[in-house]
């Protein structure tokens, strides 16, 4: 449940969430549970009940063994079972999995729930709860345990519907039902465990704790009276209910008792005054967060003054908080977030409870549109204050010295505001007991003494864009149980000391981006406790040694890390391995076949070198069932020999990037059948030649191929007609959005994002495509020897955002109806040997904004009209053209219509023709050049570089030339 919740949270909401989790953790008390079983010889087991206990084992499935005491004559020993010390009887059975707490689904039990638990007549506390009991329902015999009065059966995964047998146990006074539910990505909700009618509860005349959560009653209009039928009630919670309707106000009310109420999580979408749980004064929980009720925050909340806490969270309410909540003298513990309060924190602070004692604990307000500056004296009702979460509002100005008189603080987190000023040892030299420090996103400088020693020991460190540096901050050294470390962009320009090791060794999510620091890794960091490291964008140096054993995400991007990689990474669990950027050499050695887990591997720009090791071949005795690897870039290296065979083990891959190294050979048939899920396939700027196979065919979810710059030849096959990506112009993006931005919770406090940076040269620039790159739709099969014609199937494609065929020997005429190709915003068929005229279909493509035809033997008319006149450049569209005229070319077609203004067409038709031979003769040239190149590799990726820049460069000059000249004979 709560794992759900936090994935339907957004990113600003994580923290909020955990803190969330914290603070209902904190409430959550413990049961009253008195042992009924001693430790007492005389008392043992009835053998019918034994029996009974035997014959619901034998239904159960018991993977992790957890009735493994279950052997013996004396049941009353075995656990879970407790007898009574008068009668013997079995009087409480005690199963709850550990499930809830530790998430291990092999800690259950599961199967099926036999009757013979009726055997258990004296039966009057049932817990189950925290099992996997395989789909089945509640079973109806329950409702025959008459004894019970305590039944735990939530969180089993039982779905269907509630039995109204239930209704029977008119002795419960402990019913918790609580299911499994969730909201799914189309946000619809959904839901295990249902009920349509459920007047069987008003039978339970004793209940005082009633949990429903998640059970689904979206059917029932009338709950709230039958609720009221249950006067013993002191314990309600009706979270994620579905439920719709929330009455003004009860005439009659029962719920004297009630001190806890929880309707959090369904769909009331009412104002939030009148309703009838403001009358309920008695009550001390009150949580009607993410109902939709909207309107101000109602003045009512002043007459609860029995009210310890208070959850308004996630829904629509508006303005400062009444000042009637200054009666409210028991409130420990105040939560609204994401309501638009919009006013003065100054203002709001004085609203809170100022009673002669005061007991705030907790005030949680983030995301709440709170303006102005922190006060400069501190407020009387802060003097128990325990956590103070101000994050994500609009306050400014310094952090006040009285923060420091806080000495029960444990939490602080003003994180994304606008506060500036510094923050030094006054501030926190007198908060013994803080955990939690989280300032990140301000314009705070955190300056202290290098010799101070903070009185706290942090679990959350949050500092991100403060700043600390240029020195590396010496206080942390005393921080050594932390377990979240975010210093990123905290402007550290210096060498990483010995001493910060010792106390990352315990950090979990550390992250010390985008800093200076200097320094190397240290041997030691496999016995480091990091799941998540993010070290990019520094200047570490040295090599890469063993990484944690529990990584599951390191980037180590935009650094100096040099020498080999390592021969054993260790980290079984590593996911996420980014190391682009650097200037790591040698082989990609074996062992990276080893990181089973492995789904984003970038090592490009590096001086890797060698071909890829085959793992099946040198992994002897390893049966590889095959890589889960989904994204794979080893762009801009120096890596040789043919197609990577490895690739036919990652059959989940989806993107792979190989360009702008030196792979050469032809293209394998089996890219088609063993990496059927690429979209994206980029093989720009190495040495490939022979066809493209037709086997390409079968990569319908191919949406990006960019074959660019090899030595490919043949004719294009009409595989494109399969692609079914390049043809939708709404495809499903998420695929191969999961496979570029591999999400990690690292500091918990925000998901570190790791989005790959691709360049796409399209437009005539190479453009850095952060995240967007997913809408790309490109075929580039420019600079190559590709020949035959252009396949009209081509105009199928109708998703292409760019079609890059130049630099080939194609033939023939451009498809006619290649005006089909609508979402087209770059198009380069120059260089080819393409002839005929151009399709005036072309006049229909609206989002072109670059096109070039030059030089081919394209023939007649121009196409005039929309998206075609804007063009930039219009003349080296089409140069290198000899026989096309009419505008913007000066040559007149052979029946050409009077150009008003035109009256010395002949002169400039010379001068065109002339820098025309002018412009191909230097194109001419470059060719022989890039020729010459394409064979000295270590020119070579210079020269790409800056090979589109120089065509650019050649058409300007050219056009530039020819209107400078014009404007010089005409004027
Ligand atoms: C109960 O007895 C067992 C051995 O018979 C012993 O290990 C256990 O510690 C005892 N428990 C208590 C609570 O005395
Ligand atoms: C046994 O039960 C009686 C009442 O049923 C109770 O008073 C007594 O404390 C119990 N003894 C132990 C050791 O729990
Ligand atoms: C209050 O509870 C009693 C006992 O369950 C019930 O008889 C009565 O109808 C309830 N009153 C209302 C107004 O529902």
């Amino acid at each position: 449940m709560a794992k759900a919740a936090m994935d339907t949270l957004q990113l600003s909401c994580i923290q909020i969430a955990i803190a969330l989790l914290l603070l209902t953790q904190a409430k959550s008390t413990t049961e009253d549970t008195s042992p009924l079983h001693p430790n007492d010889t005389s008392i043992s087991c009835i053998a019918d009940e034994r029996s009974a206990l035997l014959a619901f084992r034998a239904g159960l499935s018991d993977p992790a063994n957890l009735l493994s005491s279950w052997k013996g004559n004396d049941c009353c020993r075995w656990k879970g079972v407790y007898c009574s010390n008068r009668t013997s009887n079995v009087v409480r059975l005690d199963l709850r999995g550990p499930y809830c707490k530790n998430g291990d689904q092999t800690q259950v039990l599961a199967g099926n729930i036999s009757s013979s638990l009726l055997g258990l007549k004296y039966l009057r506390h049932l817990d189950l709860s925290c099992n996997r009991f395989d789909k089945i329902q509640i079973p109806e015999f329950i409702g025959s345990l008459h004894k019970l009065r305590y039944l735990d059966l939530s969180m089993s995964m039982f779905i269907g519907r509630i039995p109204p047998q239930l209704g029977n146990l008119s002795n419960l006074q402990y019913l918790d039902l609580e299911t499994y539910s969730y909201t799914s990505v189309d946000s619809s909700f959904h839901s295990d465990t249902y009920s349509t009618d459920i007047t069987w509860l008003s039978q339970l005349t004793s209940v005082e704790h009633l949990d429903m959560t998640g059970v689904n009653l979206s059917t029932i209009v009338h709950w709230l009276p039958v609720m009221n039928m249950l006067p013993t009630l002191k314990f309600l919670c009706l979270r994620a209910c579905q439920l719709r309707g929330s009455p003004d106000s009860l005439q009659f009310s029962n719920l004297t008792s009630l001190e806890t109420l929880d309707i959090s999580g369904n769909d009331f979408q009412k104002r939030c005054t009148p309703n009838w749980f403001w009358d309920l004064t008695s009550l001390k929980h009150l949580d009607i967060s993410n109902n939709g009720f909207y309107g101000p925050f109602p003045d009512v909340i002043g007459n609860m003054t029995s009210i310890v806490e208070l959850v308004l969270s996630r829904n629509n309410l508006v303005g400062m908080i009444p000042s009637s909540m200054k009666n409210l003298c028991n409130l420990e513990r105040l939560l609204s977030f994401g309501n638009n309060i919009n006013g003065n924190i100054t203002e709001l602070f004085h609203r809170l409870p100022s009673c002669s004692w005061n007991k705030l604990q907790d005030l949680f307000l983030p995301i709440s549109n709170l303006t102005g500056s922190l006060p400069t004296t501190m407020v009387k009702s802060f003097s128990n204050l325990s956590r103070l979460y101000l994050s994500h509002n609009k306050l400014t100005g310094h952090v006040p010295q009285w923060i420091g008189e806080l000495t029960k603080l444990t939490t602080l987190a003003l994180d994304s505001n606008k506060l500036d000023g510094v923050i030094d040892e006054g501030h926190l030299s007198r908060l013994d007991m803080l955990k939690e420090l989280t300032l990140s996103d301000n314009s705070i400088a955190i300056t202290v003494s290098p010799t101070w020693v903070p009185p706290f020991s942090l679990n959350w460190i949050g500092l991100r864009s403060c700043q600390l540096g240029p020195r590396f901050p010496t206080w942390l050294q005393w921080q050594t149980h932390v377990v979240s470390l975010d210093v990123s962009n905290t402007s550290i320009n210096d060498m990483v000391p010995d001493w910060f090791w010792i106390a990352a060794s315990s950090v979990v999510f550390l992250n010390i981006r985008n800093n200076q620091i200097t320094g190397v890794l240290p041997s030691t960091m496999e016995f480091m406790r990091a799941e998540a490291m993010d070290f990019s964008s520094n200047q570490l140096g040295g090599s890469i040694p063993k990484l944690p054993i529990n990584i599951t995400y390191l980037d180590l991007s935009r650094n100096n890390l040099v020498g080999p990689l390592p021969l054993d990474f260790g980290a079984p669990r590593l996911r996420t391995l980014v190391l682009y950027d650097n200037i790591i050499s040698g082989a990609i050695p074996s062992s990276l076949c080893k990181l089973e887990s492995l789904r984003l591997l970038d090592l490009s720009r590096n001086n890797l070198n060698g071909s890829i090791t085959d793992c099946l071949v040198n992994e002897t005795g390893t049966n590889m069932t095959g890589l889960s690897i989904t994204n794979l870039s080893l762009r801009d290296n120096n890596l040789s020999g043919g197609f990577p065979s490895l690739l036919q083990k990652c059959p989940r891959l989806i993107v792979l990037d190989l360009g702008h190294n030196q792979f050469s050979g032809a293209l394998p048939a089996w890219i088609g059948e063993k990496l059927s899920s690429l979209s994206f396939l980029r093989l720009r700027s190495n040495m490939f030649h022979g066809h493209i196979p037709v086997e390409l065919t079968m990569l319908v979810k191919l949406q990006y191929l960019d074959l660019a710059y090899n030595n490919i030849s043949g004719s294009i096959p009409r595989f494109m007609l399969n692609c079914t990506c390049m043809m939708q112009t709404r495809f499903n993006t998420n695929g191969l959005q999961n496979a570029f931005s591999s999400r990690v919770l690292a500091d918990e406090n925000e998901l570190v994002d790791y989005t790959e940076n691709l360049t796409v040269l399209t437009k005539g620039q190479e453009r850095l495509y952060t995240g967007e790159i997913i809408y790309m739709v490109n075929l580039d099969l420019s600079c190559n020897s590709l020949t035959g014609a252009i396949p009209a199937e081509i105009s199928t494609l109708v998703a292409l955002k760019s079609l890059n065929l130049s630099w080939n020997n194609f033939k023939g005429n451009i498809p006619e109806n290649i005006g089909a190709l609508i979402q087209v915003e770059s198009l380069d068929l120059s260089h080819n040997e393409l002839s005929g005229e151009i399709p005036s279909s072309l006049s229909a493509l609206t989002s072109l904004s670059r096109l070039n035809l030059s030089y081919n033997n394209l023939g007649g008319k121009i196409p005039t009209g929309n998206q075609l006149q804007t063009l930039e450049d219009q003349a080296s569209i089409y140069v290198g053209n000899p026989s096309l005229c009419g505008p913007p070319l000066s040559r007149r077609c052979p029946h050409p219509e009077p150009i008003p203004g035109e009256n010395d067409g002949d002169a400039s038709d010379d001068l065109v023709s002339f820098f025309l031979a002018m412009g191909s003769g230097y194109v001419m040239g470059l060719w022989v050049v890039f020729c010459t190149f394409l064979f000295k590799r270590r020119w070579r990726v210079l020269w790409y570089l800056l090979c589109d820049s120089l065509y650019d460069w050649v058409y300007v000059h050219v056009a530039v030339t020819w209107s400078s000249f014009r404007g010089k004979i005409n004027g």
